[in-house]
């Protein structure tokens, strides 16, 4: 991650994919969190307007403001911050369809108005809204699954950050159930750096049962590791998995078999 965090006392990065359903709203909620239990300051966006899930999978099923309202009033986003039991901010987004209609052009600085980091969930693709978000980022973060046709979105959406001067944190390589194109032919293809890898863990959608992210939910379950590494190495903090992770992580399967008897 560049220096820009400490001289703006703020950090915008948009958690973008070329194709949808790679682990994007997965991948934003555990890496702001991370961030948040390692002492950051974290907002996290739903900027994903077409298809809202941020906040559901947060249990947040009516929120009293969105990110749809500041953009369509006077109201900054500063007013549609809610906190999370876990004590994430998060900007959930309506899932009104009187709002289908919002218009992420009128942006402007908001993201980086609410200081710390910033994480937006974006939507799908490369749509005009995805493009807003990116030009008011100071950095992608894109997800892929390993498979090609999820892998040559990612080589569009990257090459269009580059376009647009946007630094690359690098690649999230999600649900890795297929080895269809290993990471480091990802990180050949693209030019990025892959940030790291995340298994397929049955552990992921328990927690969005739960209502909470996996680094909360199930800090020691093989994905939400992955995760923790990530955003360890986010800050350039050192991330050394201990025995006794195993060991947690066998009572919680073991917990967890006797709940779902
Ligand atoms: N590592 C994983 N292991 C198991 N399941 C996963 C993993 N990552 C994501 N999933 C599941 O895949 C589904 C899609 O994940 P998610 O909603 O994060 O994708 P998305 O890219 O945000 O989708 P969209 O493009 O629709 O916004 C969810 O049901 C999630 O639980
Ligand atoms: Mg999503």
């Amino acid at each position: 991650m560049s220096s820009d965090e400490d001289s703006s006392g703020g950090r915008v990065i948009s958690v973008a994919s070329g194709k949808g359903g790679t682990g994007k709203t997965v991948t934003s909620l555990n890496l702001a969190m991370e961030l948040h239990n390692l002492g950051k300051d974290v907002t996290i966006i739903d900027a994903d307007l077409e298809d809202p899930n941020l906040g559901i999978n947060m249990g947040i099923y009516s929120p009293q403001s969105t990110i749809n309202e500041s953009l369509e009033t006077d109201k900054g986003l500063v007013e549609a911050i809610h906190i999370h039991e876990t004590g994430i901010r998060l900007v959930p987004a309506s899932l009104s369809i009187n709002y289908l209609d919002t218009n992420l052009s009128s942006l402007e600085s908001a993201f980086g108005n609410l200081g710390g980091y910033v994480i937006v969930d974006c939507g799908p693709g490369l749509s005009d809204k995805v493009v807003s978000c990116l030009e008011h980022s100071d950095s992608l973060i894109a997800v892929t699954n390993p498979m090609r046709s999820a892998v040559s979105g990612t080589v569009r959406l990257t090459e269009l950050a580059r376009d647009m001067n946007k630094e690359i944190e690098g690649i999230v390589v999600n649900n890795m159930t297929s080895k269809e194109i290993r990471s480091e032919e990802i990180a050949n293809i693209t030019g990025c750096d892959v940030l790291g890898e995340i298994p397929y863990d049955i552990n992921v959608d328990k927690s969005i049962v739960r209502k909470k992210p996996l680094v909360h939910h199930k800090p020691y379950s093989k994905a939400a590791l992955a995760y923790r590494k990530i955003a360890h190495d986010l800050l350039d903090k050192e991330f050394q998995p201990k025995k006794s992770h195993h060991i947690k992580r066998y009572f919680d399967s073991l917990v967890n078999s006797l709940k779902w008897k």
